[in-house]
């Protein structure tokens, strides 16, 4: 059992492995928050409940009330200046909520969220608490959804919001989740970038004021991360308070931590309210996304290995979640667009000599796509590069003995295509402005199903005509000029969600039709790296930078949240296409090998000594994927953090095996070694490092460390496998 309520203290306790989460009812019926940290064993807690000035006590003092109690799900306009996560509009115009405990149940397991990506749990793993509250006002009616997954550590949180009165009313606000609590000197970690170097760490101290990371753009994108962890000071990898808020979505979104006058810290998130407005009819419900919660009084290191179990054994539905990936070869940065039959056929041949099991066929094989100028939405063969057809294309590489893959871009339309010509009002616009291009290209009106249901079938007709293991779903600009041809004028407010649930449900319907197939989201790089696309995708292609120090800042990150599994990582042909950086092939081998690993190079040209270190490096990725599928990640050290190197360990959960990786980013003069204080094993068992055959202590190897030697110069890397044997 993991969720108590105390009837008699009206306090509800939500308890996982090593977590728990109070929140208790006031006399008026406001749900407010107790307490969120290291498990309490008993309930206690109530004094913690800020009733001192409550209405009932003191009516004339109700603002300064509501601008001070912890509140579970504040809303807007009553007297609580802080964020608000409701902002609710009457049929007169006026803008104000305010709820009250009505009921509450709790369930086993965990209900799907109707159109949306979300966890899932069975009974014994997860279970539900709702709270039903009522603004007898508006008539309308809230449920605070919390799922707790004991094992992770991890309290899932959503809000539904139902109009029960006579009335259309407008949601103008809905967030998802609100964490209030007493500051502790907190520190924002956030992931911020830009187009090539996704999801870099940053940190940084509350202020008086709002902080926040936010989406615009109509994807989760490559500047700002739907994430955020409030730490305390003393917060390290390995030691210290972290709150990690995650947003199961995949558009526009807030994540914001307020410092206020009281020092309280509010933290908020949902999706953005900017240019967002939906109107609810009677009757009708609206349904916002998930945040997923996660507290670790054990450093971010915990906090990372908690979300990655709960997003491998909750979140990811693909049947490959924990299966080895097939080693794939995609032609894009071989040979962008220039490429036919045979050249594919010819990358096909060399890859599989070295080991390689998976061709994928990147952008330029339909309309007249030979630059990204044109023919988005023309999802026909070109002929005249795939010149014996696609069907019979891919029987070749199967008859060479590589699976297929391929590449889409659903979600656009090229001015100059035949789609665009047959129906413009398809595209995103606004009325009397031409609109803005990006790439070239403009984006689909997926709030609309005639376009969802075309775009679908463009895609499905391709994959029914021929064995195509595996779909890289890329996404390569960003919305604006946001308006919809058909939507009234008082729900254009909604086109932004709208078109998220449109591409919500076109992934659906792909993975329901197929099943088997390995779907691996893309967005420009990772600009649409989040929850929300793992629902659907084991994978997300990290980046288009493959140089490999730029790699090893962007997987740090990445990793920081999501499992190793997911994140899409390349070996790629030097000197690196964005940056024109030398480094050694072994460590691009090395760096992939974090991810699901692959290649990205026309292995008929690269040099011969590359070319001879494949087989070598796919017999590594068969021998140690397991441990990147489902160890625990621990990060050892961070370029990132001013160190001249990084390194980081994949565990096995038995603690029998562990691989760790070192990459000496710059080289010093007059220094030949350094200790690397391992994490995570067992200090009792004796771990024989594979590569000389020496046994050391697992205690020895996590006080004293592995002596790094030997490494010459600038980007060399090193692997150290390590198998736990009974006796010396
Ligand atoms: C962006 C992706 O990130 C690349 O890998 C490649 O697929 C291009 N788009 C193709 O246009």
């Amino acid at each position: 059992m993991g969720i108590y309520f105390d009837e008699e203290k009206k306090i509800f306790k939500l308890d996982t492995e090593n977590t728990s989460y109070l929140i208790g009812l006031t006399g008026e019926g406001y749900v407010g928050h107790i307490y969120y940290g290291k498990k309490l064993l008993r309930t206690g807690g109530r004094y913690l409940l800020r009733t001192e000035k409550s209405p009932s006590v003191l009516k004339r003092e109700k603002s300064s009330f509501l601008d001070t109690f912890p509140m579970e799900y504040p809303t807007c306009g009553v007297g609580d200046y802080r964020e608000s996560c409701l902002d609710v509009m009457n049929p007169m115009g006026q803008t104000g909520c305010e709820f009250f405990y009505r009921s509450h149940e709790v369930i086993e397991g965990k209900p799907a969220l109707k159109g949306l990506p979300a966890s899932f749990g069975k009974a014994g793993e997860t279970e539900t608490l709702f709270i039903h509250c009522e603004d007898p006002v508006l008539g309308l009616w809230v449920t605070l959804s919390y799922s707790v997954f004991m094992k992770e550590d991890v309290i899932t949180r959503s809000v539904k919001i139902e109009n029960k009165s006579t009335s259309t009313l407008v949601l103008d606000k809905v967030y998802s989740a609100c964490l209030d609590m007493d500051n502790r000197d907190f520190e924002m970690v956030s992931l911020a970038g830009s187009w090539g170097r996704e999801r870099r760490i940053q940190r940084s101290a509350l202020s008086y004021g709002r902080k926040n990371m936010s989406s615009v753009r109509g994807e989760s994108s490559h500047q700002e991360h739907p994430f955020m962890a409030l730490v305390t000071p003393e917060t390290t990898q390995d030691q210290g308070e972290a709150y990690g808020m995650h947003f199961v979505y995949s558009g526009n979104f807030m994540a914001q931590a307020e410092l206020g006058q009281y020092d309280q810290v509010r933290a908020v998130m949902g999706i953005n309210a900017w240019q967002f407005s939906w109107q609810l009819l009677p009757s009708e419900s609206f349904q916002a996304p998930e945040v997923v919660l996660v507290y670790s009084d054990e450093g971010l290191g915990k906090m990372s290995r908690s979300l990655h179990d709960f997003y491998r054994n909750h979140m990811i539905r693909s049947p490959y979640v924990f299966k080895k990936r097939p080693i794939l070869i995609n032609n894009w940065e071989a040979t962008y667009f220039n490429f036919n039959t045979e050249k594919l056929l010819d990358i096909a041949r060399e890859a599989k000599k070295a080991g390689i099991e998976m061709l994928v066929m990147d952008d330029g094989w339909f309309g007249k796509r030979n630059n990204d100028n044109c023919s988005l939405g023309d999802w026909v063969v070109n002929e005249e590069k795939i010149t014996t057809g696609l069907k019979d294309l891919v029987d070749k590489v199967n008859e060479i003995g590589l699976e297929f893959g391929i590449w889409f871009e659903p979600e656009m339309v090229s001015p100059d295509s035949d789609l665009f010509r047959e129906h413009p009002d398809w595209a995103i616009g606004i009325v009397g402005r031409e609109r803005t291009q990006s790439r070239e290209q403009y984006v689909l009106d997926l709030s609309r199903q005639e376009v969802v249901d075309h775009v679908y079938e463009c895609v499905a007709k391709i994959l029914r005509s021929a064995n195509i293991a595996y779909v890289k779903w890329d996404m390569n600009r960003q919305l604006c000029d946001v308006g919809s041809a058909v939507l009234p004028q008082n729900q254009q407010g909604e086109l932004f969600h709208r078109y998220v649930l449109g591409v919500y449900q076109l992934q659906e319907r792909l993975v329901t039709e197929f099943p088997d197939l390995l779907l691996e989201n893309c967005s420009g790089g990772g600009a649409r790296f989040d929850p929300g696309m793992i629902y659907y995708s084991p994978q997300i292609w990290c980046s288009d930078d493959t140089d490999a120090m730029e790699r090893l800042r962007i997987q740090e990150g990445t990793a920081l949240i999501y499992p190793l599994s997911c994140m899409g990582a390349h070996v790629s042909d030097c000197p690196n296409h964005i940056l024109n950086r030398v480094t050694p092939f072994s460590t691009r081998g090395n760096v992939a090998l974090a991810g699901t690993f692959g290649y990205e190079l026309d292995i008929t040209k690269i040099a011969e000594e590359d070319r001879e270190q494949i087989p070598g490096q796919v017999e590594q990725y068969h021998k140690y994927n397991h441990l990147v599928q489902s160890g625990d990640y621990y990060r050892i050290a961070s370029w990132s953090s001013e160190k001249p190197y990084d390194c980081w360990a994949v565990v096995s959960k038995d603690r029998e095996e562990v691989l760790v990786t070192c990459v000496q980013v710059l080289a010093s003069p007059n220094r030949n070694s350094y200790c690397m204080r391992l994490k995570g094993l067992d200090s009792e068992k004796l771990y024989c490092l594979e590569e000389t055959g020496e046994i050391f202590g697992g205690d020895e190897l996590m006080q004293c460390g592995i002596l790094i030697s030997g490494l010459s110069g600038d980007f060399q890397s090193k692997l150290f496998y390590f198998k736990s044997v009974e006796t010396m």
